[in-house]
């Protein structure tokens, strides 16, 4: 244990230092200084200055926000060692990781929650690259909704084609609207009557806890923007306005070739990584969000003269696939799900708590889960085998929906043209019907639902058991 790190040390306050660690500028450790990849994280109360001059009454990965991000490599142990320190039972998720089931952080499914005082270590090996993040899978609307979510960077394993190096700066940019009052507190995380639709809409725009930051890059180099939506609720339709930008990844699935950007939407949950070669010093590159119609100012870098590791290439850096196992579409079986509104208001529970039902996936809602309560899932697959899923959204509302476990491969819309992606979660358009496909080759019951917290908490969530 001796060269454990801790990550309030290691990754030096990302309270403090937040936007120099955060845009490559701060010295980091080399693969070989940081060793075994272990961490630390206390969840705990904590206060945020996100409004500048007010405080924030959050809860904080380290007592901080933007939250420390976990870097580990691909193919290479990590160990996380997760101590609770709120008053409430947690586990952590690890967004996107095809992970052992023990290990996916889902309470009752996957681990005991982890209770107040209590520690959990969650080890497991990244088999992918790529873009992920990190949050509780308890109480989600508080929990996420006040500051617990975090970015988790595998770094692509050693090879000849492509080096992390390739790109001069590698930015996470975890973006989240939060629900603030004026004066930094918080307003309701959720609303009824908005749960019911698209979800209740936080009103303070942040990257990386700062309300349109302008960051510093290098000039006249190749650099990658990790996008990551963190946020409860909201989709981000992120334009490049005033300079070349490509799609490099999706989630964390490399694309086979650099797709020119004109806008990308990412739903709840979901990353987009995309490459940038930096301008002239002294030159900015305004980054957008579209709303409705109309594209606003999201962030903005600004190139500065930095000393370049490595010179800069004049193709756009790709990195190489993940090693995922590609489904037989002629051989697969295919499923059905769809997901519906209902608007049910069950009677108050013991607590006096009326329980929404508002949401269903094949005409069931979600009931949760409790010790020896485990509802049935809602697909049985066959380990090795490989399948279709037809997803039909039969609302007017977007849903971001997400499989725990595997990776799959967006094929087919009724919407548009699909150029098939493997990723994590899809983003359904209102009345969208889509097919995915994959090979059901991990072992265990894998939570399968939409990343609109309060929808999945109002119904829209199941599992999917593999064995
Ligand atoms: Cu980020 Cu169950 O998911
Ligand atoms: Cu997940
Ligand atoms: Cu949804």
């Amino acid at each position: 244990m001796n060269r454990r790190q801790f990550l309030s040390a290691s990754l030096a306050g990302a309270g403090v230092a937040s936007i120099a660690s955060l845009t490559g500028c701060m010295p980091k450790l080399s693969i070989e200084q940081r060793g075994e990849f272990q961490y630390q994280l206390r969840l705990q109360e904590a206060q945020f200055e996100l409004i500048p001059g007010t405080q924030t009454p959050g809860l904080g990965f380290n007592g901080v926000y933007p939250s420390p991000i976990i870097r580990a490599k691909q193919g290479k142990p990590v160990v996380i060692e997760v101590i609770n320190e709120l008053s409430e039972p947690t586990t952590i998720h690890w967004h996107g990781i095809r992970i052992d089931i023990a290990m996916d952080g889902v309470p009752f499914l996957s681990q005991k929650p982890i209770m107040p005082g209590e520690t959990f270590r969650y080890e497991f090996i990244p088999p992918d690259a790529g873009t992920f993040w990190y949050h509780p899978h308890m109480n989600s609307v508080v929990q996420l909704g006040k500051g617990l979510v975090g970015l988790l960077l595998v770094e692509e394993a050693d090879s000849e084609q492509f080096s992390p190096d390739d790109y001069a700066a590698d930015l996470p940019l975890m973006l989240k609207n939060w629900h603030l009052n004026d004066d930094g507190s918080f307003k309701p995380l959720t609303i009824p009557r908005y749960a019911a639709r698209m979800g209740t809409p936080g009103n303070y725009e942040t990257v990386n806890g700062v309300n349109k930051p302008s960051l510093s890059v290098p000039a006249n180099a190749w650099i990658r923007l990790r996008f990551a939506n963190v946020d409860n609720t909201l989709v981000y339709k992120l334009r490049v306005k005033n300079r070349p930008a490509y799609i490099v990844s999706i989630d964390a699935n490399p694309l086979a070739e650099p797709k020119p950007l004109e806008s990308h939407s990412i739903g709840a949950g979901m990353r987009v990584d995309i490459a940038i070669k930096a301008p002239s010093p002294g030159e900015e590159v305004i980054i957008e969000n579209g709303k409705g119609r109309l594209f606003f100012e999201l962030m903005r870098l600004k190139a500065e003269d930095w000393p370049l590791k490595k010179p800069t290439a004049a193709e756009v850096p790709m990195p190489m696939p993940n090693p995922l196992s590609e489904p037989k579409l002629d051989q697969a079986e295919i499923k059905h799900f769809v997901f519906e509104w209902e608007g049910a208001v069950t009677p108050a529970d013991k607590m006096g708590k009326a329980k929404h039902a508002f949401w269903t996936i094949n005409r069931r809602a979600w009931e949760g889960m409790k010790p020896g309560n485990i509802p049935a899932p809602l697909a049985k697959l066959e380990l090795g085998k490989s399948y279709i899923f037809d997803l039909k959204n039969n609302t007017p509302h977007m849903h971001p929906i997400h499989m725990h476990g595997v990776m799959f491969k967006v094929i087919k819309s009724n919407k548009k043209k699909i150029e098939p992606f493997f990723t994590d979660t899809v983003l359904m358009e209102k009345n969208e019907r889509v097919q995915i496909a994959f090979v059901a080759d991990n072992p265990g019951r894998w939570m399968y639902h939409c990343h609109v917290i309060e929808h999945m908490k109002t119904g829209l969530m199941g599992y999917i058991e593999i064995a």
